[in-house]
């Protein structure tokens, strides 16, 4: 039987700051919250965040994707959340991962770079292609840091 097919989706949008959390708190509490619904609709994927700028993929069944996509633009701990793009994909690059992900430290600044992004994220210069190429190295680093 054929497998359903796969999608890919990238967006970014800007960390909205809580009364409450810290920002750490906050994308903990955005991870464990992500892996158990995705586990759910077979979604994986990554997040990227440098304190000022989310920058996600989505990968998994088209209808499950853009419906993640749906709630996650809805929330308030985030602004202006624009999609890049959704394309559709062979294979998952995330496959390990109901939601991989952390928080930009100076130890990955140099992937950052050679991604052009030397300092913090600019959306304005962010394509899907760099968007998943950044995140399957640093997905990549975090493996070797854990190994
Ligand atoms: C930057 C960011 C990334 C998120 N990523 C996901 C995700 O991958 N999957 C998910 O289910 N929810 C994600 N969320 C949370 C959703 O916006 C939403 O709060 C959650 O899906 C609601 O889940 P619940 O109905 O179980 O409370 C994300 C939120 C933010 C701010």
């Amino acid at each position: 039987m054929p497998s359903t097919p796969l999608y890919r989706l990238v967006y970014s949008s800007i960390y909205r700051a809580g009364r409450v959390d810290n920002e750490l708190s906050a994308l903990r509490a955005i991870l464990s919250q992500s892996r158990k619904n995705n586990q759910t609709s077979d979604v994986t994927g990554y997040l990227m965040f440098d304190g000022d700028s989310f920058v996600q993929v989505l990968e998994g069944p088209r209808e499950n994707v853009e419906a993640t996509m749906a709630r996650i633009a809805k929330d308030e701990r985030h602004r202006d959340v624009s999609v890049i793009a959704i394309h559709p994909t062979e294979s998952r690059a995330f496959h390990n991962w109901t939601m991989g992900g952390y928080r930009r430290s100076a130890e990955q600044d140099p992937i950052f770079a050679a991604h052009g992004f030397p300092g913090k994220i600019d959306r304005s210069q962010l394509s899907f292609d760099t968007a998943v190429s950044l995140a399957r190295a640093l997905c990549a680093d975090q493996a070797k840091q854990a190994s």
